[in-house]
Parts: C-alpha cells; structure tokens; sequence
C-alpha cells in the first residue's frame, strides 16, 4: 500500500469528492424509516475526506474510517474528524460487529474479485444494513487507454509489462448479477461528472495521484520522466485546453446501494 500521496490526491479534492456526496444522499433513501445509521465504516477512508461528510451527515454515529495505507491514514489522523482510524488489508478484513452502513467511496476497484468481496461486506452488515459504493468506470476513456499506449510506447515497457495496472470496473449488470441474490433493495446507476480543471496537464496531474500511479512507480530516472512525458502529450491532445483556459474531464462512475 505505499505510494499513496496525500497531498497530490487532495489536489482535486473538490471535484473528487462531488460523487462522494451523490451517494450519501442516496443511501438516506435506502434506509427510509428505518433509525440512522449507528455504526458507520468508510473502507478506503483515504485521508478522511469521506469520512468527514460521513459524521457531518449522520453526527451521533460510531464512525471508523479503515485504509491500508499509512501515509493516507497519518494524514486522515491530523484531522479534527470525530471518527476512529484503522489500518487494513480491505481484501481481508471483516467488521468486529454488523455495522448497519458500509461506505466506499473510490476505493473497492483497487481490489480483485468483487464476486466474493461484494457479496462478504453484504454478509458483514446487520439486518437492514446498507452497503453504498461509487467506484471510477473510465477505464475505456482516453485518460485511460492512454496509460496502456504510452505504457507501451517506450524501452520502458520491458520494466512494465508485469505490472499490475487498475483493474477495469465491470458493468453495471455484473454487479446487479452478485448482488442481487443477497440484496433485499438495490440500486445501481452510473454518472458521468463533467470535471471543469484548471491548470496545466490537470487530467495528468489527477491521473497520476491514482490510476497512472503503479505504473509510474514501476520505474525511475529517465525511464519515468520518458512515460510522463509521453502520456503529457497524448493527453494534451486528447483534452485541450477550452477557449477560457479550462479543461474539460469527463469522468464516468458506477453507483450502488445495497440493502440487506
Ligand atoms: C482514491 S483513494 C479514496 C479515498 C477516499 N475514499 C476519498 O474518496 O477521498 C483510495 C483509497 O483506497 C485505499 N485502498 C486501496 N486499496 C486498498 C486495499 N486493498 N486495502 C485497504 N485500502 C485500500 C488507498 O490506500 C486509498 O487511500
């Protein structure tokens, strides 16, 4: 889990967090009636930011934000959010009681076999709990597709044909498939976010705090600054600057509230 940067991924925090507050305002639908959620855990909680919408909207909460990154973590720490934090292994990990909300937010598609790990966080949560998640579906756009060419594109490649990039999030189906069995309500919808940056290379400054991110690491020296470089200008072309000095990014993204 190293390699995380706080600071780069908090550079659009604004726009990263706009899906963020689109599904809480879903999962209030989900539980109807019912009492608001009493225990609360945000999986991926990176440096809080979630976590902190999370306990502006259900404030008496028990709130636990869980990331298996410690530089995210430490900075999550430094916050005044009145949450608890805890490092983990999202792959392995299962809460110590049901929970009645499991909240992620642009976390889950860093991890494999959703087939499994979807239907064991329904499992996890008490009767009647919620699992709310949004997760990035842009692998078939251009900021995307442009890592593979560019990935390829060099003697660099030698060094990074093993490397495990992002896994693509499947359709929106595949989840109704997993979790439909085990939902007693279920909603999934997608979203494209018409990102409005600004700045220079902003698509590349935002895709390299994350998705571009394992592939950067894999190298150094002039073998990464060449796949930058490379990547810099594929996606100057493919998202010019608009006539008033902004950059237009869209950005699709999956959604899904789960009742149990
Ligand atoms: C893109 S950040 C999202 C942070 C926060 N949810 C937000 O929306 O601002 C993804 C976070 O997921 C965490 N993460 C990714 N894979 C993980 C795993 N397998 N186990 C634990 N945490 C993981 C990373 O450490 C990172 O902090």
């Amino acid at each position: 889990m190293s390699g995380w940067n706080p600071s780069l991924y908090l550079k659009y925090a604004g726009p990263r967090l706009r899906p963020a507050i689109d599904l809480i305002e879903r999962i209030g639908a989900a539980f109807g009636a019912a009492p608001a959620p009493g225990a609360i855990f945000d999986l991926g909680c990176g440096t809080g930011n979630t976590t902190r919408l999370l306990a502006e909207r259900w404030p008496a909460a028990d709130l636990v934000g869980v990331d298996g990154s410690a530089d995210m973590l430490a900075r999550a720490r430094e916050s005044d959010i009145g949450a608890r934090w805890m490092k983990a292994e999202l792959a392995d990990w299962a809460p110590p009681t049901p929970p009645d909300l499991l909240y992620s937010n642009a976390a889950l598609h860093w991890l494999d076999g959703h087939e499994v790990l979807f239907p064991h966080l329904m499992g996890c949560l008490s009767e009647g709990g919620v699992l709310a998640v949004q997760m990035p579906r842009n692998h078939a756009e251009p900021s995307h597709t442009l890592m593979a060419d560019a990935a390829r594109a060099g003697p660099w490649w030698q060094r990074l044909k093993r490397v495990r990039g992002l896994p693509p999030v499947a359709p929106p189906e595949t989840y109704y498939d997993i979790l439909a069995p085990v939902a007693r309500r279920l909603e999934i919808w997608e979203s494209v976010y018409l990102h409005v940056l600004e700045g220079d290379d902003p698509v590349v400054e935002w895709t390299r705090a994350t998705g571009f991110r394992p592939l950067l690491e894999a190298l150094d020296g002039a073998e990464r600054d060449g796949l930058l470089e490379d990547y810099r200008a594929r996606i100057a072309k493919a998202y010019p600057k608009r006539a008033d000095g902004k950059t237009l990014f869209p950005f699709r993204r999956l959604f899904i509230v789960a009742v149990r």
